[in-house]
């Protein structure tokens, strides 16, 4: 395990935590519990910042850890045991990422464990408008080529729970346009938006449309204007997707518990950040974030991303390479 100042955040030291073996290197920070690079046959796969100041005020979420809940809430309410609750407009009128603080923008206490860390946090009551005090944590462990990501949670009273990992992978490395990657999505159907991407109730299948990623192809080669995707997909089973570097041919496969997954080409300008080898522009990364469905709690017919109290509740996504 290797540690190193990464910045400095309102006055505190932002860590970066790197683990792993030859073959796979990990480095996590403790603010935002951020996925900064993860480098697989030397290949870095993923969009992270040069510092860890950009993580705070940087709108792109870039490898971070999301909640309490992921993507989406239309209007910024719910209502859980019959009491209506307002959470914070981060989008408009509706609540994104868990809100304008949300897992994302906050530090974590670390644990450091044989080949891997372990990231905690209390949510106190009312964070963001979310009820329950909540104690959580996201885990991160290497097994050879494979990255293991855990969350964990417990509430002292019900609430709602759909944490995500918003990686953009590039798995020709940090070189540019990743909407040549070659995507495989295993889902079926796919969740219609209104404009302001709230899913419409429905779901729709994805067969004839731009959506039909069953069969291996690249990202925007499916009639999608230039390969603009955000959009999310009820996926089939476990194994949720396989990302392929159209040039380096490296494989990796997603397998997650979370019923759905959001494929966001990242074609909202990201302004020159600052990243590791270069400034990013538009298309650079792909974010494959397994979620529960964006407004599952005030959707009928969809998994409910409710966490009851007391419950000690787990997800998991695996990156596995080949
Ligand atoms: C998700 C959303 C996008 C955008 C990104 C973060 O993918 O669906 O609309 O908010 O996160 O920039």
């Amino acid at each position: 395990m290797h540690t190193e100042l990464f910045g400095t955040i309102n006055g505190r030291d932002v860590i970066k935590y790197t683990f792993g073996s030859k073959e796979m290197r990990v480095s996590v920070l403790d603010y935002g519990a951020a996925l900064q690079s993860l480098v697989v046959d030397g290949v870095d796969v993923v969009l992270g910042y040069s510092r860890g100041e950009e993580y705070a005020v940087r709108g792109g979420y870039l490898g971070a850890y999301v909640g309490r809940a992921a993507n989406r809430i239309k209007d910024a309410v719910f209502t859980l045991n019959g009491a209506a609750y307002s959470l914070t407009k981060n989008e408009g009128e509706n609540h994104l990422h868990g809100g304008k603080r949300g897992f994302s923008h906050h530090f974590y206490a670390a644990e450091k464990l044989e080949n891997g860390v372990k990231l905690r946090a209390v949510s106190p009551d009312g964070d963001e408008g979310y009820p329950g005090t909540m104690t959580h944590s996201v885990t991160y462990l290497a097994e050879g080529r494979t990255l293991r990501i855990l969350f964990e949670a417990c509430s002292d009273r019900d609430t709602v729970w759909s944490p995500t990992c918003h990686a953009y992978f590039n798995l020709n490395g940090e070189v540019g346009n990743a909407v040549n990657n070659y995507l495989t999505l295993f889902a079926d159907r796919y969740t219609p938006t209104d404009a302001a991407l709230i899913p419409l109730g429905t779901t729709e299948s994805v067969e004839n449309t731009v959506f039909d990623f069953r069969t291996r192809r690249p990202i925007e080669n499916g009639g999608a204007a230039h390969g603009e995707y955000d959009i999310n997909f009820i996926l089939s089973g476990s194994h949720a997707a396989t990302l392929e570097g159209d040039i380096s041919g490296l494989c990796m496969d997603i397998y997650t518990d979370l019923p759905c997954m959001q494929l966001y080409t990242a074609f909202q300008d990201m302004n020159s950040a600052p990243g590791k080898r270069r400034s990013y522009g538009v298309k650079e990364g792909i974010a494959l974030e397994a979620q529960y469905a964006p407004n599952a709690v005030n959707m009928d017919g969809f998994a409910k991303p409710i966490l009851p109290a007391g419950v000690h509740g787990k997800h998991y996504i695996t990156y596995s390479f080949r």
